[in-house]
């Protein structure tokens, strides 16, 4: 399962990839996250010894200059479009918990839609772990859906944006669910994170039309950094959630 998790800027992105990430190794599942956001800290919200030491993969310039052709940075020159990136999740990422975490960085030049080889490498590993990893991919964006292209967009089985019962966390939601609309992604879903009472509930349920609801995480005043295993409990019927749609939906294609 491939799963892509984005909202508004501290509605709980972070927590809720942690956590899921969390519950499916716990029941033995290859997992990889991935750190799409360059204000990164889900290193520290797994729960990695020294999260600041793990060098975020933009920044590894020899093995882009190796592999794409071209150094980063470099203005012009053609530079491989599609570089050799099959080994570098297993070579480059750090591992805690039965977690592999790869972080991706920030792109100086022109940022994540920028044409030079730095994302020609970042999106070549994306699509190669939507497309050819039987691994539970698990991605943490910022508050948008730039890293997914074309390509990579057809392989998110799970577009889950998270929101805050706040009218602009839900202004955000939709603006998401229109992009993701363009890039042809189906299944995008809503998870309701840091609810303080039914009330909460229903507002959020009330302001999101036709989203599909995955459910909702309550306020939890014991979660600072790390994910607590309450939170976990919680995030683990999102995923049993996640589960039964695509059980469902993979029934509807054998039809
Ligand atoms: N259910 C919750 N109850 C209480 N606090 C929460 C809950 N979920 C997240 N938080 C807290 O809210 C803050 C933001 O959470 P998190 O980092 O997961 O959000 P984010 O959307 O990834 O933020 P950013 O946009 O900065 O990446 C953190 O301090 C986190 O501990
Ligand atoms: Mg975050």
């Amino acid at each position: 399962m491939k799963l892509a998790i984005t909202g508004k800027g501290g509605v709980g992105k972070t927590t809720l990839a942690a956590g899921l990430a969390l519950s499916f190794s716990q029941e033995g599942k290859k997992v990889i996250a991935i750190d799409a956001d360059p204000d990164s800290n889900l290193a520290a919200t797994l729960g990695f010894p020294e999260p600041e030491k793990i060098v975020p993969l933009v920044e590894m310039k020899e093995l882009i200059a190796e592999r794409t052709g071209v150094e980063p940075g470099t203005v012009g020159g053609y530079f491989k479009l599609n570089p050799k990136v099959d080994d570098i999740p297993d070579k480059f990422s750090k591992e805690h918990q039965g977690i592999k975490l790869l972080l991706m960085g920030r792109v100086k030049k022109g940022g994540s839609g920028c044409f030079c080889p730095e994302n020609a490498f970042l999106k070549a590993i994306l699509s190669y772990l939507f497309f050819s990893r039987e691994d539970i991919v698990i991605l943490d964006m910022e508050a948008g859906i730039e890293h997914l292209g074309r390509g990579t967009a057809e392989g998110v089985d799970g577009l889950i944006v998270v929101v805050e019962p706040s009218m602009r966390s839900l202004e955000t939601a939709f603006r998401i669910k229109s992009l993701a609309k363009d890039l042809k992604i189906e299944r995008v879903f809503l998870v309701g994170n840091k609810v303080h009472s039914d009330e909460d509930i229903d507002f959020i349920r009330k302001n999101s039309s036709d989203f599909e609801i995955l459910g909702f995480i309550w306020y939890n005043n014991k979660l600072i950094d790390k994910v607590t295993n309450s939170i976990i409990a919680e995030i683990k019927e999102i995923k049993e959630g996640l589960i039964r749609r695509q059980d469902e939906r993979e029934r509807e294609v054998h039809r």
